[in-house]
């Protein structure tokens, strides 16, 4: 597997190429940004996107979407309830093929409703749901603490080696593993969902 974090636009997002050797399929995860620069790097690496997939539909993550399904063709993913104009609309617990990788959708909303969190390999793409040392805020336009509470109990039952790739580089490194979250994140402390709920309302 072919596995690059990009760091693109002045909201410190990071879009993901993720592509398969043999077929040279590749899938861009959250182009918003720099989409010249996504599309020269696919080019350098020799593969051919054919996916686009939505981490969620706030603008800094599906900007680019349009441009690159129109220069490449390539379709677009996103959750069944997501604004967007997507291709294919997923559901927690799909499974999308790009060549002979398999991504797995966990839906995780709580950021906003439509949110997808992406496991490949023994990587977890997070999204705005989980940072490196924070959680994604609730206080948006369909935002829920008490869903995102659940959504990152979900990713905390993944192992401890599975490694960890956000949507925005807020973090003291680039990415993690669910084990450094777990033991380092203060937001992921031991909360009852009441507690939680009560952390989430605190500036
Ligand atoms: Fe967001």
């Amino acid at each position: 597997m072919i596995f690059k974090q990009v760091p693109v636009g002045s909201y410190q997002n990071f879009s993901y190429i993720i592509a398969e050797e043999t077929t040279r399929r590749a899938a861009l995860v959250d182009p918003a940004w720099e989409v010249e620069k996504l599309l020269q790097l696919c080019s350098d690496l020799n593969v051919k996107v054919s996916l686009i997939i939505n981490t969620h539909s706030h603008s800094d993550h599906v900007g680019g979407n349009e441009t690159v399904s129109s220069r490449t063709g390539a379709r677009i993913v996103a959750h069944a309830s997501s604004p967007v104009h997507k291709d294919i609309p997923v559901k927690d617990g799909d499974k999308i093929e790009i060549g002979n990788i398999t991504v797995e959708i966990l839906h995780t909303p709580g950021h906003c409703p439509d949110h997808i969190c992406l496991l490949v390999d023994n990587k977890v793409l997070t999204g705005d749901t989980l940072f490196v040392g924070e959680c994604g805020r609730t206080d948006l336009a369909g935002g829920n603490s008490s869903e995102m509470y659940d959504s990152l109990n979900k990713l905390l039952k993944l192992d401890d080696n599975v490694e960890v790739y956000p949507g925005h580089d807020y973090g003291s490194k680039k990415s993690s593993t669910i084990g450094y979250e777990r033991q380092n994140n203060y937001t992921l402390k031991k909360r009852t969902r009441e507690e939680f709920n009560q952390f989430m309302k605190e500036p």
